[in-house]
């Protein structure tokens, strides 16, 4: 049965953890994978989820099947961080909320609703993009292709290339977009590119499928939802994948969600059925505890202002680090101007290195980053900075 089956390439970013893991050296630094780790190089267990975590380990409470579309005070409390706390969208019944296994859940029981409802559409992602997007859309059944985004020479973003190429997609494509601190490169749209990404869009009849996975870590929880706030007045129908992986450094929980803007409450409850079709057929409902946590930090006002600002915590000190980065590599005299990466948003800095210097840099150095040359900021700390600029300057 096996003797024909191929080695599947290792994935582009969890592999690296694979090999990470296996190396023994003591100064080794991941800078791969997109993990909060804090000033101790530690994934941080945040304050207002142990807190939460206790209250809910002291009510001993049974662990039942949820309702296939998850615990329905934490699918409220998505809407609410999405689409703001009076969204009228959220009144009229017009967002429908699944709890769903992480982003990557969300984006996948998202693309097979898609398959059923748009089976012959194109999905287009940005060049470039998370490099599971393809993957997932791909083996939802869809054709995927690049929209121009990033540019290389300014570091900044290809706007007109952008716009170009979303009118020159088929009519009805699926477009898959970042709201905030774009994967992998840190940059993100303005908001008046949002308003002209959309009026194409519009024209087009395109199908916006907003990805969030790292709402916070740009500006803050209102600011980062920009987008989606652009998008909800726009009367447009779009899907949203949201995640709490890094905003509460609950990574292994799963605990993510996909939102649905449709036209009418009716509409609503019809589109609901359907996905939890897809859910059932897949991992019939979905775990308890990540989402249980979730839903009482964001439900009492003490753990949300808890978390709000260890999240602002978080927030500031991959800042530090990109500037203490940029500082570093120019005091040692670095062949290059770094000073773009202290521009960029989120997690992620694409630094520009490339594929032979990423290697040189993990083979020498035991400083890992992606093969595109995305590094993870948030990864860095004042105790591993100085060799990972050293080695840099060395690659370079
Ligand atoms: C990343 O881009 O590194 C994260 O989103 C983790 C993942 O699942 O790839």
């Amino acid at each position: 049965l096996f003797s024909a089956v191929e080695m599947a390439p290792r994935d582009p970013i969890l592999g690296l953890n694979e090999a990470f893991n296996a190396d023994t050296r003591p100064n080794k630094v991941n800078l791969g994978v997109g993990v909060y780790y804090n000033e101790e190089g530690r994934i941080p267990l945040l304050r207002a989820v142990a807190a939460a975590e206790m209250a809910r380990l002291e009510l001993n409470a049974p662990r039942g099947y949820l309702p296939i579309e998850g615990i329905a005070s934490y699918d409220m409390a998505v809407q609410g961080l999405l689409f703001g706390a009076d969204s009228a969208l959220v009144a009229d019944g017009r967002v429908v909320t699944s709890q769903a296994l992480g982003g990557t859940g969300a984006l996948k029981i998202g693309a097979d609703f898609l398959k059923r409802i748009l089976p012959d559409a194109v999905v287009a992602i940005s060049n470039p993009s998370w490099e599971n997007h393809r993957a997932l859309f791909e083996s939802a059944g869809f054709p995927v292709q690049n929209y121009a985004y990033y540019d290389a020479a300014s570091h900044g973003i290809d706007r007109a290339g952008m716009l170009e190429d979303l009118k020159n997609l088929p009519p009805r494509s699926i477009v898959v977009l970042h709201a905030c601190c774009h994967n992998p490169t840190g940059v993100d749209l303005l908001p008046e590119d949002w308003k002209q990404v959309l009026d194409v869009l519009r024209a087009k009849d395109h199908v916006p499928f907003i990805d969030i996975a790292y709402q916070g870590f740009g500006d803050g929880i209102e600011e980062d939802a920009a987008a989606v706030r652009l998008f909800a007045e726009s009367g447009l129908t779009f899907f949203v994948s949201s995640s709490f992986s890094k905003s509460f450094s609950l990574y292994g929980e799963r605990v993510g969600a996909l939102s649905m803007v449709t036209q009418s409450r009716e509409e609503s409850a019809r589109v609901l059925s359907q996905i939890k079709r897809v859910i059932r057929t897949n991992y019939s409902n979905p775990p308890t505890h990540g989402a249980t946590v979730v839903s009482a930090v964001l439900n009492n006002a003490e753990l949300r202002a808890m978390w709000e600002a260890e999240l602002g915590e978080m927030r500031t000190r991959i800042q530090e680090m990109r500037l203490t980065m940029v500082r570093q590599l120019a005091e040692k005299g670095a062949r290059q101007d770094f000073s773009f990466v202290a521009k960029q948003r989120g997690m992620f800095s694409y630094s520009g290195l490339t594929a032979a210097q990423v290697e040189r840099l993990r083979v020498e150095f035991g400083v890992y980053a992606i093969g595109t040359g995305r590094i993870c900021a948030a990864a860095l700390n004042h105790n591993n900075l100085d060799h990972v600029t050293d080695a840099i300057v060395q690659v370079i």
